[in-house]
Formats: C-alpha cells, structure tokens, sequence
C-alpha cells in the first residue's frame, strides 16, 4: 500500500486546490435559499421541445455513428453552423481557424496547456471570470491584473503593467478579457478600447484571448464589434476567441469552440487528443441542430428579453433596498448574466457568505474572481437563474444581512 500519495502528485497538482468557491456551494443545499451564486442560464429558456424533436430524430437515423469516436477537431455539420454563426458577427473563418472543445472551461484548459509554463505571466483583468483563473491555475503561472474600468478593461493600465513586466524581463504570455458582459461584473468593453487594446496587443506582440459566452445577451445599447473582427479588418492573427453554447443554448450538453490562427488551432486539436480525445457527437450534433433548425435568432431575443426583466427588477429592488448612505455601489450592465456589488472597505464578503446563508440568500464572495491581491469587499450576482419574485426577496433578505453586518461594524 502507498502511504504517502501526496509526495508524488506533480509540482504543479500539488499546490493545485481546484474551485475554492465548491465548499461554500455546498452549503447552499438548503431550499429555503435563493441563490444569486451560480451562473446559471434559465431553464425556462431551454429550448425543451425542439431539443426533445432533434434528439429523438437523431438518434433513431444516426445511432450507430453518434455512439462512435469522431473527428477530433469537430463534426463537420457543427464547424460549417460554426462557420456561419460566426460570419453574422463578422467574423470570417474556415475550419482550420476552429477546434470544437468540450466547454468553455475545456476551451480556457486548452489554452493554459498551450502557452504557460510555470512562472510565466497572465494579463488580466481585476476581477476576471474565476473559472479562468482556476483553469490558467494548473500550470502555475502568475497573475497581473489591472482594476477594470466602467467602460472595460484599464488599457493604459495595461500598457504600463507590461512595460514594468518587460523591464523585469517578464513579458506576459497573453493577455485574458471577457469584453462583453464581462462575468463577474457585467462590464462591456468600449469599441475605443478594443482598437487600443489591439494596438498593445501589435505594439508589444502579445495575444489577446477573446472569451465571449455572453455576447448575444445584449438587453441594451448597440453590439460593438469583437476584437477577432476588429483584428481581421486589420489583417488577424492577434487574438484567439472562445466560444461555449453554455449560455446561449444550455450547459449540459458541455459544448463550446476556440477559434484562432491555424497553427494554434492545430496545437489545441493535439492536446485535444491527449486530453478528451473526441467531443462526443451526440453534443454536438444538438448544437449543430441549435445553431440551423431550432430558431436561433427567435430564441436570442426571446433570451434578451426574458433576462432584461430580471435584470430590470433586480436593478430596481437594488436602488430600493439599498439607499446611498448604506456606502453600497452595484454595476448596471447592459447585458450578460451578472452584476458586481462593493460593499464599504472593511467588509470582507466571504465572512458575509456565512452570514447571509442564514438570511437564506447568496451570492459568490468577489475574492475568488481575482489572480493576485483579491478586493474583499466585493460579491458577484447572479440575476438569471432566480425569478423575478425571488429576485426582490433576495435583495430584501441581502440588504437587512448587509445592514446588519454595517451597524455592527460601525458600533464596534
Ligand atoms: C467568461 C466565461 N468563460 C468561460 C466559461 C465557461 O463556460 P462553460 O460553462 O461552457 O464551461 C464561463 C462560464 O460561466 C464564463 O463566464
């Protein structure tokens, strides 16, 4: 029997902790809850009936190739819905710019296999999604993060961060932004500071990671183009995109994209083939079916205004509830999933996690969407998944914890 499992895990699992946040997800078993944690897209926005339709059909013509290994890359029917999914948001690729992964979170795994080793340097975002994080994590490279601003990512912030990180001789390997609807905080990026964004990438020839599992849930204001496109128009090859139906479609068939230039993608197909091997067809026939015959477009709008009106009711009950002199501040999206609150400086939202379980609401502590020196007196919310009546309890329930927790803290 080996009695010491621990001295041979590799250098990079051993300090590797996975999702922090899964312990206190735990404790949210209770259904007297209402959870604002999770990034749940709606069940009442799955497409039930058309997914029922396309399974059965699939699976009665084409059962013995579903239950097959397939191309590594990607089915075909999917890559060409790719192709064209893609070409209305401007993008043009072919299917050497595309590896189908099994998820986003396959899709950011990918990445980090492909460019860090340990020690290299991440540019990101302070905060930046926690699934990044926690993926990119695994080869131990270490983060530098810049405060994001209400119109996105500090991209002067950027510029200087590199410049103090190549004198130290340690140039960032990439640089991660989630540009629309940024989770956690809902911010969306300029179209100003996607082109001077672009410039730094050229001026100091390192790649941006495009994530953008939010893009089509735009509730208002005008679309402003992604940094792929913007890049195409300027010749390409400077940013790599990630893609999941997680939010889009629905999470459960764990099917997503990456797109970038030719030899990236071949990379990513390689280590694709060390790691899950194939997406399973099954997955990816349905979203093919999702992207060609389910009434894609109907059912983005159907979306858009399905979360408006959560998102209206939570912004609303918000204002009510929490009265300028509470010191609390919340941003107002104009899409996505999620918001970001900044309690009054002392407040450490991770103690207040365990406060709030007791008032029977939650959301996710904000430490965990940062790579280095986390803000802890800030919480993401999630506004999608809860309805509209439990959103306005959520808010009362958080506002009575918060307003607990200040009065105690101000009496101490
Ligand atoms: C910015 C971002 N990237 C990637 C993902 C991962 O998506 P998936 O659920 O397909 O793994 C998420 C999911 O919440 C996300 O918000």
């Amino acid at each position: 029997m080996i009695h010491n499992w621990e001295s041979r895990f590799s250098e990079n699992i051993k300090v590797y902790g996975g999702y922090s946040i899964g312990k206190l997800f735990d404790l949210l078993k209770d259904p007297e809850i209402i959870s604002l944690a999770g990034g749940l897209p709606s069940p009442d926005m799955f497409l039930a009936h058309e997914m029922r339709l396309v399974s059965g059909r699939i699976l009665q013509e084409n059962l013995e190739k579903i239950m097959q290994y397939t191309a590594i890359r990607g089915e075909q029917t999917l890559l060409d819905a790719i192709v064209q999914f893609l070409d209305r948001d401007n993008i043009k690729v072919t299917d050497e710019n595309i590896v189908v992964t099994s998820s986003g979170q396959h899709g950011l795994d990918l990445l980090g296999r492909l460019f860090l080793n340990p020690g290299d340097t991440v540019l990101l975002d302070r905060p930046t999604f926690a699934g990044a994080i926690v993926a990119f994590q695994m080869q131990r490279p270490e983060f530098a993060g810049v405060d994001i601003e209400d119109d996105g990512s500090d991209v002067a912030g950027f510029r200087s961060k590199i410049e103090t990180l190549e004198r130290e001789g340690r140039k960032p390997k990439f640089i991660y932004v989630i540009p629309d609807f940024q989770n956690p905080s809902g911010i969306t990026m300029s179209l100003e500071k996607r082109k001077a964004l672009l410039d730094l990438s050229r001026d100091h020839d390192i790649p941006i990671v495009e994530d953008s599992p939010y893009r089509d849930f735009r509730y208002y204001g005008e679309t402003i183009p992604s940094i792929y496109s913007l890049d195409q128009q300027q010749g390409g090859g400077n940013v790599i995109g990630l893609y999941t139906f997680s939010k889009l479609f629905c999470p459960g068939l764990r099917v997503g994209f990456n797109i970038g230039p030719p030899e990236v993608i071949a990379k990513l197909t390689n280590i694709k083939e060390g790691n899950v091997l194939n997406t399973p067809k099954y997955n990816q026939d349905m979203c093919a079916a999702f992207l060609t015959e389910m009434g894609m477009e109907e059912h983005i709008l159907k979306c858009r205004n399905y979360y408006r009106e959560k998102l209206d009711v939570f912004l609303g009950t918000m204002s009510e509830y929490f009265p300028e002199e509470m010191g609390v501040t919340w941003t107002k999206p104009d899409g996505g999933l999620f918001l970001w609150v900044t309690l009054p400086e002392g407040i450490d939202t991770h103690e207040l996690f365990y406060e709030a379980v007791k008032y029977k609401v939650a959301f996710v502590p904000g430490d965990v969407f940062f790579g280095e020196n986390p803000k802890r007196n800030t919480m993401r919310i999630n506004f999608s998944f809860a309805s509209k009546e439990q959103l306005e309890e959520a808010v009362k329930r958080l506002s009575d914890c918060v307003g607990n927790q200040l009065s105690s803290s101000r009496g101490n």
